[in-house]
């Protein structure tokens, strides 16, 4: 499963893309209205950053608007990718817009019949909120398990892409679900990392390291003649 970083923060893309994980990275105006300066250098930076598919979310509430806002996104940035809420009017944008060849992440999806309505307009990406399900004490794991055989049982390319993930709980299900992309707040990145044993056993190592100082001499040795200029 792919892993997004969902957020605005361009610092937090900084710090989190060096890792070497990120696929790429949605926005979305709540995100985008927590950060100062322009949405379109935010944007273009966080395109810069990660090397795939960067969600910027239209706003317009009709579909013309819509096709409009999503032709100008895609205009700051080849990795953008138009995202748009789930209507009747956005599942119309949706249409025109990769019709015309724009990839589309339709957002604000939450049941199995908006995502088969959304893999048939066409949508690149169909964004299932699960911590926004669980929020109101419905089953995210039963409606993204829904989402995926449904889509599966149809031929669509739509790829189902896990969303409002609020720990890293989510993520194990949204992968073992068949989920082809999660896209995670910062802070869930950063909480899968973290493991008792792990950090436990680089402090054993790294103590029974020093317990032999000549073996420091010699690896530090072996790193000058290795990194010699040549
Ligand atoms: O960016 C879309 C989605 O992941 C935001 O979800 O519930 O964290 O606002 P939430």
């Amino acid at each position: 499963m792919r892993l997004f970083i969902d957020t605005g923060s361009v610092a937090e893309v900084e710090e989190i893309a060096r890792w070497g994980v990120l696929a790429g990275a949605t926005t979305n105006p709540s995100l985008l209205a927590k950060e100062d300066g322009d949405p379109a250098d935010i944007i273009r930076r966080i395109c810069e950053l990660v090397d795939g598919p960067v969600s910027a979310e239209v706003v317009a509430k009709d579909a013309k608007g819509m096709v409009a806002e999503g032709r100008a996104l895609r205009t700051l940035h080849e990795h953008v990718c138009v995202k748009v809420p789930f209507s009747a009017e956005g599942l119309a944008a949706t249409r025109e817009l990769t019709d015309d060849g724009h990839p589309v992440n339709m957002t604000l999806v939450f049941s199995p019949n908006q995502a088969l309505l959304t893999a048939e307009a066409g949508a690149t990406y169909v964004s299932c909120f699960m911590g926004r399900l669980d929020d109101i004490s419905v089953d995210s794991t039963q409606v993204v398990s829904e989402i995926v055989d449904v889509l599966r049982q149809s031929d669509t390319e739509t790829e189902v892409l896990a969303a409002s993930i609020r720990h890293p709980l989510h993520v194990v299900t949204a992968a073992a679900l068949g989920c082809e992309v999660a896209t995670l707040p910062g802070k869930v990145l950063k909480q899968m990392l973290e493991h008792p044993l792990t950090t436990s056993g680089i402090a054993q190592f790294e103590k029974d390291w020093e317990s032999r100082p000549e073996f420091g001499e010699w690896l530090a040795g072996l790193v000058a003649t290795t990194n010699a200029p040549a």
